[in-house]
């Protein structure tokens, strides 16, 4: 029974140092268990007399009690540790996306082309396409522009070397080339649009030496100037979700075209910002007119039957009169924050149905 004090106080330092559960239960076998210390002595009381056994069986209940309290109490503790461990290891964010979030941004170049065909298919066009690399027959000739006119001059064109024939080939310096392989590879009644990659040799500020143009054509036997203008008409106001946008078609000249008209949509400033509707102001979108004549001879159409409209429009113009953005030139950039910023999530593919812009 002189051990008693010690051995009480090993049991508690036991209990004490145990940081598990496991190391816990090791210091109550040690000294409760079986075959435990205070064990131990509590079967050597049965040796003792009345007295001594009464006195030293107080005290062996006392320590027992002391001990079994510490062991209660460091349970808890170690209970109480592990399942904060526990929870903060499966600690779950419940206000995060269900799933991973979408990667990627679809640029605004691409999804306005979009857009306008989701648009033009409404009114009942295709879809039809041309290389980036044309001849002069395609880019100028067969357009009414002979080597000589002017209009070349207006295209500053990048030529590629001279092909066999003496013709060049060139990066096309604008989408009107595919009116002249529709025309060539289809017989009217003929609507479609062809937008695409275009190039000028000019770079600064309002310029990229590559930009991007839809180009329309519908050719038929009855088809008029009002059917161009109604066409256009639907189309802003479809593309801009605008009901009232003025268009105006004030006078031009284009050679492939007669008579020729530029296309403006009414606008107005409202504290530095630029709003499309009405308004005192006018922005230009594009060019348009009655094909040509020449145009329709040059593609086997005969000209007496059938007559036709067309129009081009400039797409990054479009992109940044609808999207507010500024900056041409950002728009090659290839800078992620800005198309993070200005980009739009792939899975919400333009309709009419489901909504254009979201
Ligand atoms: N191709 C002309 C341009 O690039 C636009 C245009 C297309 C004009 C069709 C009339 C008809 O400026």
């Amino acid at each position: 029974m002189q051990d008693l004090d010690k051995l009480q106080s090993e049991a508690l330092a036991a209990v004490a140092a145990a940081s598990t559960l496991d190391q816990l239960d090791a210091a109550r076998v040690a000294a409760l268990g079986k075959k435990g210390s205070i064990t131990g002595l509590m079967k050597s009381l049965g040796g003792m007399g009345p007295d001594e056994r009464r006195a030293a069986g107080a005290a062996l209940n006392a320590a027992r009690d002391r001990i079994e309290g510490a062991l209660a109490a460091a349970k808890a503790g170690l209970e109480t540790k592990a399942l904060d461990e526990r929870l903060s290891r499966e600690r779950l964010d419940v206000t995060l996306p269900s799933r991973p979030e979408a990667m990627g941004r679809i640029h605004p170049i691409s999804q306005v082309m979009d857009e306008m065909a989701a648009i033009f298919a409404q009114m009942g066009f295709d879809v039809a396409e041309g290389p980036d690399i044309e001849d002069d027959f395609h880019n100028f000739n067969a357009l009414n522009i002979p080597p000589e006119h002017p209009a070349r001059q207006m295209h500053d064109t990048f030529y590629f070397g001279e092909k066999a024939d003496g013709g060049r080939h060139l990066l096309r310096t604008h989408t009107s080339p595919v009116q002249i392989r529709t025309m060539l590879a289809n017989k009217p009644p003929i609507r479609i649009i062809a937008p695409g990659r275009t190039y000028r040799c000019d770079s600064d500020m309002t310029h990229t030496p590559m930009f991007h143009q839809i180009e329309g054509l519908v050719i038929d036997e009855v088809t008029h100037m009002g059917h161009l203008k109604g066409c256009l008409l639907e189309f802003v106001r479809a593309f801009f979700e605008v009901d009232d946008v003025p268009v105006r078609f004030r006078p031009s000249f284009f050679p492939f075209t007669e008579p020729s008209a530029e296309v403006d949509i009414g606008c107005s400033r409202e504290g530095g910002e630029l709003k499309i509707g009405p308004g005192a102001g006018w922005l230009e979108i594009g060019g348009s007119g009655m094909v040509h004549p020449n145009v329709l001879r040059n593609c086997g159409i005969d000209p007496d039957r059938y007559q036709g409209f067309a129009f081009g429009m400039g797409v990054e113009r479009m992109a940044m009169l609808k999207y507010g953005i500024p900056d041409l030139r950002t728009f090659f950039d290839s800078d992620l924050r800005w198309l993070k910023h200005y980009g739009f999530v792939p899975l919400d593919v333009p309709t009419l149905a489901g909504g254009l812009t979201r």
